[in-house]
């Protein structure tokens, strides 16, 4: 039988003070305790960096990160964290992820790439082409709740395609977002377009970092080794720097198994350290 790893949570608002995520330490504290209670084992925390509106960079974030977790050990929480953020989509991307200034997730060559929600802008899929060309795999951040994403799901299978991870919001698949966004959840699930499911955490109400009740229902959908793989092997693949194992396809039950046995609270606290 396959031992049961943590889930990891790559796109939370976990750190207070730097976005519309948690608002302070209490916040954040609870936050942690709840995903940890949820079967997190993991969660990388990605302020938003969206210029003019939340102007992170790498080392805000990364001073942030290291306060907060002598925060959780002070607190007793066994909660690992690690570095990344939300990258709102931007023409400077490329030059401020090669300078350092933009955080890819724990130093990997994956980050998260927000495109715009309300207008699909003309030259993206020619941008993530070219940061793919750069070395760098962006991932795609909530595609179903892009209001344009259901004139343009022929971009999003092209995208797949051309190799940009998809990453759903746990609570879309939950019915959080309504039944619009449950429904595009469900088409991109049973299409095989999905690499990765996060929380997407905020709060401790609306958007909370959770992931299990989404996992039930992917495993029921699409089988527990896939659900494992959206919110276990893959997130893993992506903190190792690995490739992505493969997507089963539409429809399809190939079994998907492995991943880092050694659990990441000991890598991350020990490893990330000072
Ligand atoms: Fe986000």
């Amino acid at each position: 039988m396959q031992q049961e790893n943590g889930f990891i949570d790559i796109h939370c608002h976990l750190l207070f003070g730097l976005d519309d995520g948690s608002g302070s330490i209490e916040t954040s504290l609870a936050m942690a305790r709840m995903a940890l209670a949820d079967g997190t084992e993991l969660v990388l925390c990605t302020p938003h960096i969206t210029p003019g509106i939340y102007d992170n960079t790498a080392s805000r974030i990364d001073a942030a990160l290291s306060a907060f977790r002598q925060d959780l050990d002070a607190a007793s929480i066994g909660l690992a964290v690690a570095m990344g953020a939300d990258v709102h989509m931007a023409p400077d991307l490329l030059p401020k992820l090669r300078a350092g200034e933009i955080p890819t997730l724990a130093g990997s060559r994956y980050f998260l790439f927000e495109p715009p929600h309300h207008v699909l802008p003309p030259r993206m899929e020619q941008l993530l082409a070219s940061l793919l060309e750069a070395g760098y795999v962006p991932i795609l951040t909530h595609p179903e709740r892009l209001s344009w994403v259901e004139q343009h799901y022929d971009l999003i299978r092209r995208l797949s395609a051309m190799g940009i991870p998809m990453q759903l919001t746990a609570g879309s698949i939950t019915g959080r977002f309504g039944p619009r966004i449950r429904q595009l959840s469900e088409r991109m699930l049973d299409d095989g377009l999905v690499d990765i499911i996060a929380s997407d955490g905020h709060n401790l109400t609306s958007r909370p970092p959770s992931l299990s009740a989404a996992h039930a229902l992917v495993a029921a959908r699409l089988g527990q080794a896939e659900a494992d793989a959206m919110m276990r092997l893959r997130p893993s693949a992506i903190v190792a720097n690995a490739d992505l194992p493969a997507r089963p396809g539409p429809s399809s039950d190939a079994p998907q198994k492995q991943g880092r046995q050694a659990g990441w609270a000991g890598w991350f606290r020990r490893g990330e350290k000072g």
